[in-house]
Formats: C-alpha cells, structure tokens, sequence
C-alpha cells in the first residue's frame, strides 16, 4: 500500500500542470490513465460499478464523482477536484486534491475554504492513533470544518482500504469522540472530508454519479489513504516529509 500511495501521489504532482482554461475534464481523465499506465499501477475506479473513468473530476458546485466530459471546460476561477484510486501488486491507495485555477490569493474566500478543507483533514488524520476511537477522527474533521463556518456533506464517507478501494468501516466526516470501533496498528483508512460553503445537502446529476450541492455552493473534497501505526498515523498518499508530519 505504501509503494501505491507513493506512486498515486507522483501522478498528482504532475496534475497541476495540466489544469488550465480549455481543456476538458475528459482530457485530464485521459492524461491521468496514461500515467497510471506509464507508472504500473491498475485503475480501481474504471469497471467499478459499471464506471468507466480512472478518475473523478468534479468541479465548482460538483462534490465528487464528477464524470470525466468531451463538454466540461476548465475555465479561470474553478475549483476543480481530482480523485484518483488505483493499485500496486493488489494493494489500493485512494487519493483526491483540489486545484483552483489562478491565483487563489486573488479569491480569498475561496482560499479560506480551500484550506479548511485541507485543516479537516489533517485534523481527522491527527486522531488516527492506536486506542482511538473511530468517532474521534469523525469528530475531529466536523470540528474543523462547522468552525469556520462550512457545511459537512452527510451523504457520502470515508472508508477502510486495502485489497480493495472500499473496505469496512465507513468513515463519517461527522460524529461524536469516544464513539465506534477502537482503532489498531495496521487498519489503513481512506479519509476525505467533502465540505460545503452553503447547505450541506447534496444531490445526484443526471449521468447518475456526479454528486451536486443542491443549492449550487461551492464545494471542496480532499483525501489521503493512512495507516496507522505504533508511532502515529502514516499518510501514504504524500511524499516526503509530508508523510508523517502532522
Ligand atoms: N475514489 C472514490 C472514493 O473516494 C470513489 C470513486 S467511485 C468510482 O471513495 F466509481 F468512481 F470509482
Ligand atoms: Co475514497
């Protein structure tokens, strides 16, 4: 799993440079299979439940599942969240980021949102210890997000990894500490706090995947596979130091 979270997030450094005004979420879908391809990791998203992707893409009001499209342009101002599961030997990492195109410390509302999506997250991995309980994590991401002023998404949850993309439990992103199965050394979760600027109630598009808000704010969605370990919690899906800093 750590050789598949390395590799995972090797394709997303090289995501960034893709995401610009003209192209189509199709086409990053393409370049991002091209490099799972080229890196020799299998796509767990494409076949799974009759999807036929390797990644996600969603987009501005889009929370996740956006389904790649030939007709949705990136345009400057988007927020545009990529997610992207695959394996390496049968081992999965699950990974999602978010990227705005432009300057985002030009829309600095977008940024502060942004960034507590990202605060949600570290805050849920920080609780991923030995003797925990799985509510602490739940809790802790819902903390983060309602104390800047966000909406948590009820709707869809993290999830336990490992041979397979989901696995047991499933990870709220709100919840009460002290609540659930107590957490162990070697259980690998994947956690991605999915957060609203208005209502947290979401809905599904016409294609029947993509997850909308239902009054149309923005929304943000970032995930990392972790596992967790005697010395803390392990982000798999990072590089560096990055990997164990939190
Ligand atoms: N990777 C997503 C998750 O975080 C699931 C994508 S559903 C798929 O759980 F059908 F697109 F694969
Ligand atoms: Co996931």
């Amino acid at each position: 799993m750590e050789e598949a979270g390395l590799i995972l997030s090797s394709i997303f450094d090289d995501i960034a440079q893709h995401i610009v005004p003209g192209v189509t979420t199709l086409d990053l879908d393409a370049f991002i299979a091209q490099e799972i391809v080229k890196r020799g990791l299998t796509s767990r998203m494409k076949g799974y439940m009759g999807y036929k992707h390797v990644s996600c893409i969603s987009v501005n009001e889009q929370v996740v599942h956006g389904v790649p499209s030939a007709t949705k342009y990136i345009a400057a101002g988007d927020l545009v969240k990529v997610d992207v599961c695959t394996a390496f030997k049968g081992y999965c990492a699950d990974m999602a980021r978010q990227f705005y195109v432009g300057d985002i410390a030009a829309a600095p509302k977008v940024q502060a949102f942004v960034q507590a999506a990202d605060r949600a997250l570290n805050a849920g991995i920080a609780k991923a210890l030995p003797g925990n309980r799985l509510g602490d994590i739940s809790a802790a991401i819902q903390h983060e997000v309602e104390q800047a002023g966000y909406g948590v998404v009820r709707d869809f949850a993290g999830h336990g990894i490992g041979k397979l993309m989901h696995e047991d439990p499933e990870i709220l992103n709100y919840g009460k500490p002290g609540q659930g199965p107590v957490l162990r050394s070697g259980m690998a979760f994947a956690l991605e706090p999915m957060i609203t600027m208005g209502d947290y109630a979401v809905c599904i598009a016409e294609d029947g995947w993509t997850v909308v808000t239902e009054d149309n704010s923005l929304a943000c969605h970032v995930e990392d596979t972790i596992v967790i370990t005697d010395h803390g919690p392990k982000i798999i899906t990072r590089t560096g130091q990055n990997r164990y800093g939190i």
